[in-house]
């Protein structure tokens, strides 16, 4: 099949992935991190483990209210729920909700030879389109590949980094919409370091501007593609903090420069933020949004910020506690992505949840 045929569904599943007041969970964390998440709360990382936890989420009532799709790693894609949970195919519970099933591609990152030292190059192209393909069969509508980008006082991002990642996100949403799968294009900058929001926001434009060339050069179809965006931050080291609201003006500047308006939807990465102020931050960059022309969706597609307190009140056994907490969270995130969230209306946990050169 070629892209041709699959315009229209591609297009379709773009706008329902951008419904308003919803946005994505990303619970498409590798076998290694979602092993952290466990240590931290004492539990050994086994495929039973990774079960229980995955049907904890498929099985949360009410979630599609707030949650129009899940991005899953490959091994839940293909594995089957708890007894508990009636031992259906994890991805048909999604389904049945009412929530569009995805998957990650990406197959990590590497070292950037010839870049500056920490900076990587995204892998998986080899083999992506007979994945793609698989994938669809299993019932995946939409794909997730997570480039990263660093900004240091060593000259990074180099050109050759933004060159390369923007290069690999084009070849890959290409791939994958010839397979039926819209494309998440994301390409991360990392909180870490000490620049101030300035310096995030030019060093954003242009990586955007740099994706979305590369992505008109692969012919990359975008009104059946979705953008998934670091927010407009300053780093974490910075001295000079940015307050929420500064996140929605300088967010929105950067995008209204750079992405094109036939996107559906932008979709924002936590990337460390703590569950209230990823909330606070999205619902500012509505609220900006709202006072000017902004032709996008403006929504989430968290990992951390979603499911930090699940997990620590599930803790293992307590599913009830967990799924509780995931919702508050997703009903949190569902108002903002409105511009209607009330400041601490929902209950979270207020750790940071920022990791030195995270990875996924
Ligand atoms: P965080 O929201 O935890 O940054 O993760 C989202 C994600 O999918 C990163 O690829």
């Amino acid at each position: 099949m070629a892209l041709n045929d699959f315009r229209d569904e591609l297009a379709a599943t773009a706008a329902a992935l951008a419904a308003p007041g919803k946005g994505l969970l990303a619970a498409d964390e590798s076998t290694g991190t979602i092993g952290k998440r466990f240590d931290a709360i004492g539990l050994e990382n086994t495929e039973e483990h990774r079960r229980a936890y995955r049907s904890l989420l498929a099985t949360t009532e009410g979630l599609s209210e707030h949650i129009s799709g899940v991005i899953l790693y490959e091994e839940t894609l293909f594995q089957d729920s708890t007894a508990e949970a009636g031992s259906a195919p994890i991805v048909e519970l999604f389904q049945k909700q009412g929530i569009v099933p995805g998957i990650k591609v990406d197959q990590g990152v590497e070292p950037l030879a010839g870049g500056v030292a920490g900076e990587s190059w995204c892998t998986g192209l080899k083999g992506l389109a007979e994945r793609a393909a698989r994938y669809y069969a299993r019932g995946a509508r939409f794909a997730k590949w997570r480039a990263v980008l660093q900004i240091s006082g060593s000259g990074a991002p180099s050109e050759l980094a933004v060159r390369e990642n923007a290069w690999g996100l084009a070849r890959y949403a290409r791939t994958v919409q010839e397979h039926g799968l819209v494309p998440i294009v994301e390409p991360e900058i990392l909180m870490d370091g000490d620049h101030d929001i300035t310096t995030t926001a030019s060093v954003q434009e242009w990586v955007l501007r740099t994706t979305y060339e590369a992505l008109a050069m692969n012919g990359v179809f975008l009104e059946g593609s979705l953008l998934k965006p670091s927010m407009t931050c300053p780093g974490a080291g910075c001295p000079t903090q940015a307050s929420a609201d500064e996140v929605g003006e300088f967010t929105v500047r950067t995008l209204s420069r750079t992405v094109p308006v036939a996107v559906p939807a932008i979709l924002f990465l936590s990337g460390g933020l703590s569950e209230e102020d990823a909330s606070l931050c999205l619902n500012a960059i509505n609220q900006v949004a709202a006072q000017g022309y902004v032709p996008w969706h403006l929504g989430f597609s968290y990992g951390r910020a979603l499911q930090h307190s699940c997990i620590q009140h599930w803790g293992g056994s307590d599913v009830a506690a967990g799924q509780a907490a995931l919702l508050a969270r997703a009903r949190a995130n569902g108002a903002a992505s409105r511009g209607a969230y009330e400041p601490g209306s929902e209950p979270s946990d207020d750790a940071s949840l920022f990791v030195a050169n995270y990875s996924y």
